[in-house]
């Protein structure tokens, strides 16, 4: 199937990034969310994401303006679904949100229009639940900042069949990304095997096994991470992190993915990370 028109449904960090490569790649997008005030932010932060290509000589002028002139915001997810071939769900990671969104996108658009959620820990398969073409909804799992990394993840619920994984992977590549298809566990790949990491880090920190900034340039100079767990974990949200850790913990049912006591305790005290101002570091301003 030819995707030409795209909704995306939240426009915050993840929704306003998607909407931007989209868009770039020559794609019709309607950007929703809850009011005109959020559309309005979320289209200042493409402008000036899509600024900063311009200087960097990524794209040109030209580029850009045909990019925000592809853009179109509504505050309806049922309008904004009802005429594209493709959905991308970016609202917050909760079930219950995530619910009633795919219920509502399956009232609203085609029959053979696919529901794509950008979820980094909640199974697909449960979300395909939520709707009646269970075959047609797939994880299109984008990392942050989207504009800038080139992986998207992209994930088979138990029912999604052949012709949407082809669709969504041959739509990645159109977007400039290097989709990689995996099946539905709890964390995929990208989560199951870098939320333990960054949980051991804070482990080894917790036990005084090294400060924050020698676990970090341990695993920056040793292994080549080009950021440290503990700095990578401020960069997500240690919020986050803890979600994700708790969901590999009850749904894998395994004790090795225990959230860390000290991250439990950074989270109680409202140390999130960057977006706190602290949390395994500090960020000043
Ligand atoms: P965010 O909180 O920055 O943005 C969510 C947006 O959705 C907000 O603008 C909110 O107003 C809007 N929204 C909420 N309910 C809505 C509704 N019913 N209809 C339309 N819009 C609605 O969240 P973020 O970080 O962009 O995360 C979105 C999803 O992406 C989550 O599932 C998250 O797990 C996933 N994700 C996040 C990453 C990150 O680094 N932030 C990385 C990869 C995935």
């Amino acid at each position: 199937m030819k995707i030409e028109g795209i909704a995306v449904i939240g426009g915050g960090t993840m929704g306003n990034g998607i909407a931007h490569v989209c868009a770039q790649a020559g794609r019709r997008v309607t950007l929703v969310d809850m009011n005109q005030d959020l559309l309005d932010r979320a289209l200042g932060t493409i402008v000036k994401n899509l600024d900063r290509q311009v200087k960097k000589e990524i794209i040109s002028p030209e580029e850009k303006e045909a990019t925000v002139s592809r853009i179109s915001t509504d505050t309806s997810m049922e309008a904004a679904a009802a005429s594209v071939q493709l959905v991308v769900e970016a609202v917050p990671e909760e079930v219950s949100m995530k619910e009633n969104v795919f219920r509502a996108l399956d009232g609203a658009a085609p029959e053979d229009t696919i529901l794509a959620t950008n979820t980094s820990s909640i199974s697909i398969t449960q979300i395909a639940g939520f709707t009646k073409r269970p075959h047609k909804v797939i994880g299109m799992h984008f990392m942050n900042p989207v504009p800038v990394m080139k992986l998207v993840e992209v994930i088979r619920g138990l029912a999604t069949d052949d012709a949407t994984t082809e669709t969504v992977m041959s739509l990645s590549r159109d977007l400039g990304k290097t989709p990689v298809e995996v099946n539905d566990f709890p964390g995929f790949v990208s989560n199951r095997v870098l939320m333990p990491m960054i949980n051991e880090a804070v482990f080894a920190l917790m036990e005084g096994v090294a400060e924050a900034e020698a676990i970090d340039t341990v695993m920056k100079l040793g292994m080549a991470h080009p950021m440290g767990p503990l700095a990578l974990a401020d960069l997500i949200g240690l919020d986050v992190c803890l979600g994700i850790l708790e969901v590999l913990h009850r749904d894998l049912g395994d004790d090795r993915y225990r959230p860390c006591p000290l991250l439990r305790k950074y989270v109680a005290a409202g140390w999130l990370g960057r977006k706190s101002g602290r949390g395994f570091f500090g960020y000043d301003g």
